[in-house]
């Protein structure tokens, strides 16, 4: 079945990422060519990154739901761009962590980066880019009306088949996942997983502990070497196999 695209009005531009209306519900995600970190302070063009963080993306929903999870994701366009449903994001992001690091760490000091934790964290926090992204009890969660206790459970175990399907994948090609970050939409069948599943929001480390995801470069590294290593993750993962219009 082709996909016939109507030429798309902006409906969000990010830092990562641009999404174009596609009509029928659908909307084409494009990643860019670029990267940033520490709040947008360090900002550099990354020639090759969006089309190996949309191919990357692309297998990663498509292996999630080979083991049932639902995702946005329709079908990889080719380059930077993915297909996917429209849905209302929740203004939530869902942590899953295996090894202490980063923002744990801050708030935790007792715990050293790379810990293996007795078993996966998952962490709410708000979306919120002015008051830092907090982290939210799940009290705070339930009393905004953002989400039920039930929903709660449904999301938390949710989060936690991505983290097993994810961390098993990974490890089956010799690269540990330390944390990441998924987004998600509540619909009256559950929640769906949107946004990304990139170098830009998993953490992962090879053997000898080398990142292949955006700490790279939030740690120097230059923008080669981070496109290099999210072509790898890309290679790693292989190709897309739902592509648009086939
Ligand atoms: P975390 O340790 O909470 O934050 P920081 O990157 O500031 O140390 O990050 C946990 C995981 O979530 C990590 O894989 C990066 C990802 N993440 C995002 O994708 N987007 C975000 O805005 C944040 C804060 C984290």
């Amino acid at each position: 079945m082709g996909v016939t695209l109507r030429p798309g009005r902006l409906l969000y531009e990010g830092k990562a990422k641009r999404v174009l209306d596609a009509g029928d519900g659908r909307a084409v995600m494009e990643f860019k060519d670029g990267v940033t970190a520490f709040d947008g302070r360090r900002r550099d063009p990354a020639p090759g990154k969006g089309e190996a963080a949309a191919r990357l993306s692309a297998r990663m929903f498509e292996l999630l739901e080979e083991h049932g999870v639902r995702t946005h994701y329709i079908c990889y366009m080719g380059g930077s761009r993915i297909l996917v449903e429209r849905h209302e994001v929740a203004p939530l992001e869902v942590i899953v962590r295996n090894y202490a690091y980063g923002s744990m760490v801050r708030r935790m000091p007792f715990l050293k980066p790379m810990a293996r934790l007795s078993r996966p964290l998952v962490e709410l926090h708000l979306k919120d880019d002015e008051r830092g992204d907090p982290l939210l009890l799940p009290e705070d969660v339930v009393e905004a009306g953002l989400l039920s206790w039930s929903e709660l459970d449904a999301l938390r175990s949710l989060a936690l088949r991505v983290d097993a399907v994810l961390e098993s994948f990974w490890r089956r090609r010799g690269l540990r996942l330390i944390d990441f970050k998924i987004e998600v939409a509540r619909t009256p069948r559950g929640f769906v997983v949107v946004d990304e599943v990139s170098g830009d929001t998993m953490r992962l480390v090879d053997a000898e502990g080398r990142h292949l995801d955006k700490e790279l470069y939030r740690r120097g590294g230059s923008v080669e070497e981070l496109v290099e290593a999210y072509r790898e993750l890309a290679r790693l993962a292989g190709a897309p196999e739902r592509l648009c219009g086939e």
